[in-house]
């Protein structure tokens, strides 16, 4: 099998960047490891930021999304048992849209799959071969048989476990890292949304996040110890946690109801550098993950594969790699504001363990400025709405 370009991982970045260079004319083939089934259902993020529900739009993935997506104007910090509501549109002139993974992983299947090039399920790839000369190749298993796939160039959307970051040798390759010392336990639950807009709570004994998915459909998440089983968390100790760190000083109620998914996830920050290895380049959690606090890890993967889409279209056009030389710095930077922005949300609104007094007096200075000072909103507001591509 041959083909211009050979896309490792079908996630949101892997099917996204697929679709844009379909649309560019430029042949590409995609290899996902896991079923179909099994990629649709992954529960994960579920806030775009403006510049990302344009993107689906731009590449045909707009139609569910702009019928179901729900457009937000703002955020509610709550803190002290006080709400203050952060409203982006005032301040920098933009919206979120609250609209799941799991959708935008079904929409981009479903188009992939009625006109767009091959995206083979169950298919693993394991080696990369020759990245640094000009006839790269991928070695897969699919249907239990060993294939290689022929490639001008490989793109690694394979995520944090997959095995294109490892490809790039050790002595090229710098990593910055940072583990905190908690998880998120995140829930679906049926149940209308107990606010109109996402509420991000620093209470006495933890973080806690009301988002949703839909007018039925809840998302809430907790701030757990590290190496928490969601078995020990029935659902009534579920409620009451969130019960305590929502409370308000007014009659603001949560809305209990069944729970329909538990999971938890580690909070860690991890940036690969460079991005780029002679003809293997990184897209998405291959290269980098943040904490979840502010929802970047998918918008983050979804601005790599524009840029990277741009500097593929600008070789087939131009005949110059100009872009694609430039992709690994201009993505970084923008990697490092969201990386810096995802910890500064993270540590302002989490209870630190060993923190102490000192360091909860910082929190609430730190909160407290926003909801004071427009101009400290404003910079708040910029950064969770997004940064233009390309900043
Ligand atoms: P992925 O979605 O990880 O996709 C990579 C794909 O590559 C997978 O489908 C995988 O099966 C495939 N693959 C891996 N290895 C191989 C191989 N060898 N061969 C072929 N295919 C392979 N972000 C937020 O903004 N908010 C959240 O609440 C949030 N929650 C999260 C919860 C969890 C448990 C995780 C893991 C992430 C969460 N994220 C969240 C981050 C966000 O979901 C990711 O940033 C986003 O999925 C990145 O997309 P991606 O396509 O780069 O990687
Ligand atoms: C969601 C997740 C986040 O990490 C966040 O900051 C906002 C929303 C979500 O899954 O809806």
């Amino acid at each position: 099998m041959r083909t211009r370009v050979g896309i490792i991982g079908g996630g949101p970045a892997g099917l996204l960047l697929a679709r844009l260079l379909h649309r560019e004319g430029i042949d590409c083939v995609v290899l996902e490891s896991r079923t179909r089934a099994y990629v649709e259902q992954r529960q994960r993020a579920g806030m775009l930021e403006q510049g990302t529900a344009d993107a689906l739009r731009a590449c045909g993935a707009g139609a569910r999304l702009d019928a179901e997506g729900l457009v937000h104007h703002g955020i509610e910090l709550r803190f002290d048992g006080t709400r203050h509501r952060v409203d982006f549109s005032r301040l920098v002139g933009r919206t979120v849209t609250i609209y799941a993974q799991t959708e935008i992983v079904k929409d981009l299947v479903a188009l992939q799959l009625a006109d767009g090039p091959p995206l083979l399920f169950e298919a693993e790839a394991y080696a990369i071969e020759k990245p640094e000369g000009s006839a790269p190749r991928i070695r897969f298993r699919h249907e239990g048989r060993e294939r290689t796939l022929d490639c001008d160039w490989v793109v690694g959307c394979d995520g944090f476990h997959g095995i294109a970051r490892g490809t790039i040798p050790a002595g090229l390759r710098r990593t910055y890292e940072r583990d905190f010392a908690y998880s998120w336990l995140g829930i679906l639950a049926e149940v209308p949304p107990s606010s109109e807009e996402l509420v991000y709570a620093r209470g006495a004994d933890g973080f806690a996040l009301h988002s949703m998915r839909s007018p039925t459909v809840s998302r809430l998440y907790l701030q757990v110890p590290n190496g928490t089983d969601a078995a020990d968390w029935p659902d009534e100790r579920i409620w009451d946690a969130l019960d305590a760190r929502f409370a308000t000083g007014d009659d603001w109620t949560l809305r209990r109801g069944p729970i329909i998914s538990k999971s938890v996830t580690p909070m860690r920050s991890y940036v690969s550098e460079p991005m780029r290895y002679g003809r293997l380049l990184l897209a998405g959690d291959a290269a980098h993950i943040v904490p979840p606090t502010g929802a970047k890890g998918l918008n983050l993967a979804v601005s790599d594969v524009c840029l990277l889409a741009r500097a593929f279209a600008h070789l087939e056009r131009t005949g110059s790699e100009q872009l694609l030389d430039s992709y690994s710095q201009l993505c970084l930077e923008r990697v490092w504001q969201a990386t810096r922005f995802s910890c500064d949300m993270t540590t302002m609104l989490h209870a630190q363990p060993g923190g102490g007094a000192f360091e909860q007096r910082l929190q609430l200075a730190r909160l407290r400025r926003i909801a004071d000072s427009p101009h400290a909103a404003a910079e708040l507001a910029a950064l969770y709405t997004g940064l233009p591509l390309g900043s």
